[in-house]
C-alpha cells in the first residue's frame, strides 16, 4: 500500500511512461519519482518487449535502470535523445524549474538538454506561483569553494535575491560530493525576480560548474495527486 505522496508520484510516472516508444533513446531522471518512472520502464521492458536504450543522469539511477533490466547506455554513446523523464524540486507555470535536490542536477540538465523533449513529473505540492522557496542548488568546484561561496553570496546580495547566508550541503559531517566530485552549495533565497538572469549570472562565476535552475528546458509536466488523478501542463 502506497502513501498519498508515493501515490502521486507514482501515478505522474506511470502517465509520463505512455510518452515512451519502442527504440527511443531516454533519459532516465534521478530522485524518488524518477525512481518510479524507471520502475514502470523496467515493467514495461519485462513483461511487454519493450525496447528502449536508458541513459541514466545519476550512479543512482543507473544502478536501478540495471537492476530493473533497462539497457543502460552513456550519453556518449547516445549522443542525442528522443526524451528525458525527470522530477522536479519546484516548476512555475512557463515550467520553469529548481532541480538538484538530490545533488544530480550537472548531469540531469546536460542530459534533458540533449533531449527533444523533458518531461517532469512531479506531485502537485512542487508547483509554486514563483520559484525559489526551494533552497537554489549550486554545483561548485572544491577548490577554493569559500571563495566560490562568497562570490555568490556577495553578487547575489547586489542583485537583491539573497535571503539568509547560503550552506553548504553535508553528507553526516563531510560535504556531499556529487557524481562529478563536486560540491553543492545551497542558496536561501529572498525571491527570483528574473530566474533566466539569475542562471546566467551564477554560471558566469569561476567555480559555479552548474546551478539548479531549468529555464525553458522542459516542454511538458505529469503532476500526479494522491487520489489517483493526473493532470498534463504544457
Ligand atoms: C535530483 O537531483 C533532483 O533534481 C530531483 O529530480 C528532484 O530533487 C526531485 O526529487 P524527488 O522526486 O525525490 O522529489
Amino acid at each position: 500500500e502506497l502513501s498519498p505522496i508515493d501515490r502521486a508520484k507514482f501515478v505522474a510516472a506511470r502517465r509520463a511512461a505512455d510518452f515512451v516508444e519502442d527504440g527511443m533513446r531516454v533519459g532516465l531522471g534521478t530522485g524518488s519519482t524518477a525512481a518510479w518512472l524507471v520502475r514502470c520502464l523496467g515493467e514495461m521492458v519485462r513483461d511487454h518487449g519493450l525496447r528502449i536504450k536508458g541513459v541514466p543522469t545519476s550512479a543512482r539511477t543507473a544502478e536501478l535502470a540495471r537492476d530493473m533490466g533497462i539497457n543502460v547506455i552513456s550519453l556518449d554513446e547516445a549522443r542525442w535523445l528522443d526524451l528525458t523523464i525527470d522530477g522536479a524540486d519546484e516548476f512555475d507555470d512557463e515550467l520553469n524549474l529548481i532541480k538538484g535536490g538530490g545533488g544530480a542536477l550537472l548531469q540531469e540538465k546536460i542530459v534533458a538538454t540533449a533531449s527533444d523533449q523533458m518531461i517532469v513529473i512531479a506531485d502537485a505540492a512542487k508547483e509554486v506561483e514563483h520559484l525559489g522557496a526551494f533552497p537554489l542548488p549550486c554545483e561548485v568546484i572544491p577548490f577554493g569553494w569559500r571563495t566560490t561561496q562568497a562570490l555568490i553570496e556577495e553578487t547575489l546580495v547586489a542583485m537583491d535575491v539573497m535571503g539568509r547566508a547560503s550552506s553548504l550541503r553535508m553528507n553526516g559531517d563531510k560535504p556531499y560530493i556529487t557524481d562529478e566530485g563536486n560540491y553543492i552549495v545551497d542558496l536561501h533565497l529572498n525571491r527570483i525576480g528574473n530566474a533566466r538572469q539569475l542562471a546566467m549570472v551564477l554560471n558566469q562565476m569561476p567555480g559555479v560548474v552548474e546551478n539548479g535552475l531549468f529555464i525553458d528546458i522542459c516542454d511538458v509536466v505529469v503532476i500526479g495527486h494522491s487520489d489517483g488523478r493526473v493532470e498534463l501542463r504544457d
